[in-house]
Formats: structure tokens, C-alpha cells, sequence
């Protein structure tokens, strides 16, 4: 398989837990060009988390095939994540936590800092970019356990953006955020696309699919059931048909 010219490309993939009988993920076919944004949307349990830990080289596929980056995902998971920045759906904040705002967001270059070397300006330079990109300059020094469920999504897409990664993988980054908050996570999210990051999202939410997207991959019981332009996809039905009848919690 040549995964060269595409950001990720998924032949034939499953994905079963382990004491599951049945695939979370059944024969995915997937391909994301290097610069595409797609969003993957589904009902709860459709697959969509597994399907980004998956790609991420977390969760072993158990058929099939696929590579990110050009990279096997069985076999170079370390490098993927590397290059690759994850934001995680519904991070349980501790309100304990000590953990400053910037160490959190600096925690996303500890793959490129290494474990015996400490950051240095230039990698503070990028956290403070990062979060001046999310809007959160002012919340560098606050505890990350005294933050609102926004302002911690938006530290970890910070923590993300920290990383320079090539690939984006966003899972459910619309989830706890207020209208203003939505609004300015979707535009930080078009932006990246437009400087040329790719960008794979999931949703259980159509109403939430930014403009930037261009392709929108339908999921239902571990399978791909549609997928085509954003706009076409949304006046179809299809989709919220299959989400009103399933349900849409995320
Ligand atoms: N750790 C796990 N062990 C076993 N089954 C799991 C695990 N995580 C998720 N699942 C199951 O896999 C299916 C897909 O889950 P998930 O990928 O989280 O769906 P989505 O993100 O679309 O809501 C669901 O049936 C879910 O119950
Ligand atoms: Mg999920």
C-alpha cells in the first residue's frame, strides 16, 4: 500500500476491543489528502473515537491496513504521534490539579523535547503562541483544575497546536463549549486548515460542521454508510435522520 501522497489513507480497517466479539471499526476505507478537512459524523457508538485512536496507533486495528504520514500504523505509532496532534473528546478535568495552564500546553512539545532536555525559549515561544492563537494569554499561570469545561478545551487544542503537528485529529472539540466559545474554536479551526494543516474532526453534532469542511464521511455501527461534499451531505438527510433516530449524545 502506498500511503505517500495522502495524510492518512485506511484500506479494509476493523478494529475489535479486546473481550469484544464484535468490530468497533469494520472495513474502513478512508483516504484524507495532505491540506484536507474532513469531519466524520455519526450517532454515539458509531465508531468515531475508536476510529481516531486507531489511525493514531493507540488502539492495534486487528484487519485490514492503513498508514499516516506515510507510516504504517501498526508499526510506528510513536512517530505518528509525533506528528500528529490529538485533542481528545471529554478530557475529565481534576479540580485539584496543579498542573499551570502553560506546563499543559508545553506537555504537547514533550515528544520533540525529549525526556532530558528542558524547553527552551524557543519552545515557550510556541506555547505562548499557542495560547495566544486560543485566546487564553491571560490564563497561562491559572491551574488548568480551576478552568470551565471551554476554556479547557480550548488549552488542550493549544496544547495541540504546541505539538506543530501536520495532522490535526479533533474529537468532538464542540463538546462544553458556549455559542462564543464554539464560534471562536471553529474559526481557530479553519485557520489551521487555511495554513495548510489537515485536519480530521468527529461529531455527533451536524449542526457543527465548519464551513472549511470539505468532505463529510458518514458512520453508523463501526461502518462507513456515506460520504461526499459537506454541502451535498447535509441537504441529503440523510444524516440527521440517522442521528435523530439514534439519538445524538456524544
Ligand atoms: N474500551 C472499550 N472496550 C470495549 N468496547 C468499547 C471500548 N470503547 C468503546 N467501545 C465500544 O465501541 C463502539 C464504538 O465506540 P466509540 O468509538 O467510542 O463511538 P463514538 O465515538 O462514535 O461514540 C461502541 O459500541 C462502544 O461501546
Ligand atoms: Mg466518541
Amino acid at each position: 500500500m502506498n500511503g505517500a501522497q495522502d495524510a492518512i489513507l485506511l484500506r479494509g480497517l476493523s478494529a475489535v476491543y479486546e473481550g469484544e466479539s464484535v468490530p468497533a471499526i469494520r472495513d474502513i476505507d478512508m483516504s484524507v489528502a495532505s491540506g484536507d478537512f474532513i469531519c466524520v459524523v455519526g450517532p454515539n457508538g458509531a465508531g468515531k473515537t475508536t476510529l481516531l485512536e486507531v489511525i493514531n496507533g493507540i488502539l492495534p486495528h486487528t484487519s485490514g491496513e492503513g498508514t499516516a504520514l506515510g507510516l504504517s500504523i501498526s508499526e510506528n505509532g510513536d512517530r505518528i504521534r509525533k506528528r500528529i496532534g490529538y485533542v481528545i473528546q471529554n478530557f475529565e478535568i481534576d479540580p485539584l490539579s496543579p498542573f499551570l495552564c502553560r506546563n499543559v500546553v508545553m506537555s504537547g512539545r514533550a515528544g520533540m523535547i525529549g525526556l532530558l532536555r528542558f524547553p527552551a525559549k524557543h519552545d515557550w515561544d510556541v506555547v505562548n503562541r499557542a495560547l495566544s492563537l486560543v485566546g487564553m494569554e491571560s490564563y497561562a499561570s491559572r491551574p488548568v483544575g480551576k478552568l470551565s469545561g471551554g476554556e479547557f478545551q480550548k488549552i488542550l487544542i493549544a496544547r495541540a497546536i504546541a505539538q506543530e503537528p501536520e495532522v490535526y485529529l479533533l474529537d468532538e472539540p464542540f463538546s462544553n463549549l458556549d455559542i462564543k466559545a464554539r464560534g471562536d474554536v471553529d474559526r481557530l479551526i479553519c485557520e489551521l486548515n487555511r495554513g495548510g494543516s489537515t485536519i480530521l474532526m468527529v461529531s455527533h453534532d451536524v449542526g457543527s460542521i465548519p464551513l472549511s469542511c470539505t468532505r463529510m464521511i458518514l458512520m453508523d455501527r463501526g461502518r462507513i454508510v456515506a460520504e461526499g461534499p459537506r454541502n451535498e451531505m447535509l441537504q441529503t438527510g440523510e444524516i440527521s435522520d440517522l442521528l435523530r433516530c439514534r439519538g445524538s449524545e456524544p
